[in-house]
């Protein structure tokens, strides 16, 4: 069935949105749409550029019925915490909130991007058991940080700027390492949750990195998918070790978003389907 969008949006129909800056490119109506669509709610979901000095009154305009909520991406995840009335316990200790639930007027703050990574490693068929190293300390390493040590995982933080590892690992637990003092021959994950390697084939997060040190049955995840495949990733393959790309979390975090919003487990396949062909 067709759902007709320009009756959702000037309609009671529900909506939510995305606030980013830039906003653009980004990958959420996709998915959110076809989720919508699946689900056969008639409702719409819109990127919509806003920049930071706007974002006090997009927020408080969230509180209209019919309003479902939003995400946030860059640069909004942080600075949006003091205009919520409530956080979970992942958006606090994350301190980064990419999802807005609006229930009768009052606004939840939420971070699907922990459980929506964790989703993605176990689909992934990542080890559950041994030290994790996550590269990177910005906001995308603090949700990796704080899932993977909720499960219980050892994690490692290697980051290029270590005083920001070790002010990450001082407030969410974990360790901050320098690459030549980690036991790689342990790390049976590696997760990039640096952005290097966005949308440049030629950058890696680790220059001339053995990757046969790690365990044979370690999983490489790289947070970025764009491109496809990575240097990151390229360079594990060839040493004969599995590597991901981020579609997975991408499509797992608005996965639990729209469920937030409206209660729909929506298949990940649909998300995925939405995604097919934007990393080429
Ligand atoms: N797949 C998904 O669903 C998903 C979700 C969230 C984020 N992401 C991706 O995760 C990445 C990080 O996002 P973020 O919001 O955490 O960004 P961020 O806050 O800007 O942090 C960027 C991090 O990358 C490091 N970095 C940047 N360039 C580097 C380089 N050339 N070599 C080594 N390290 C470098 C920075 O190190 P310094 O501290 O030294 O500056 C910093 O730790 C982005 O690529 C983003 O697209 C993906």
């Amino acid at each position: 069935m067709s759902v007709d969008h320009s009756l959702a949006v000037t309609g009671t129909a529900p909506r939510a949105f995305l606030f980013a800056d830039p906003a653009a490119h980004s990958l959420s109506p996709r998915m959110h749409n076809a989720a919508f669509e699946w689900a056969g709610i008639s409702g719409q979901y819109q990127a919509q550029q806003v920049p930071a000095a706007d974002l006090p009154a997009r927020v408080e305009g969230l509180r209209q019925p019919g309003i479902l909520g939003a995400n946030l991406s860059l640069p909004h995840k942080e600075s949006v915490l003091p205009l919520l009335d409530a956080l979970s316990d992942a958006a606090r200790a994350i301190g980064a909130v990419n999802t807005i639930i609006h229930r009768d007027g009052q606004l939840i703050g939420d971070n699907t991007d922990a459980p929506g990574l964790m989703a993605a490693l176990d689909d992934a068929g990542a080890p559950d058991r041994g030290p994790a190293a996550v590269l990177g300390a910005g906001g995308a390493a603090r949700a990796a940080v704080w899932a993977l040590r909720a499960a219980g995982r050892e994690v490692l933080v290697v980051n290029r700027t270590q005083a920001r590892a070790e002010a990450l690992t001082r407030e969410l637990g974990g360790r901050a390492c320098a690459v030549a003092a980690v036991s790689w021959a342990e790390v049976t994950l590696l997760v990039n949750a640096s952005s290097a390697g966005l949308g440049d084939p030629y950058a890696t997060p680790l220059a001339d990195f053995a990757f046969r040190q790690l365990p044979a049955e370690a999983l490489v995840y790289d947070m970025v998918y764009k491109p496809a495949e990575t240097r990151l990733m390229r360079e594990a393959r060839e040493a004969g070790r599995h590597a991901e790309n981020g579609l997975g979390m991408l499509a797992h975090q608005a996965r639990l978003a729209f469920q937030a919003w409206t209660g729909h487990d929506v298949p990940v396949r649909i998300f995925l389907d939405a995604l097919a062909g934007v990393t080429s």
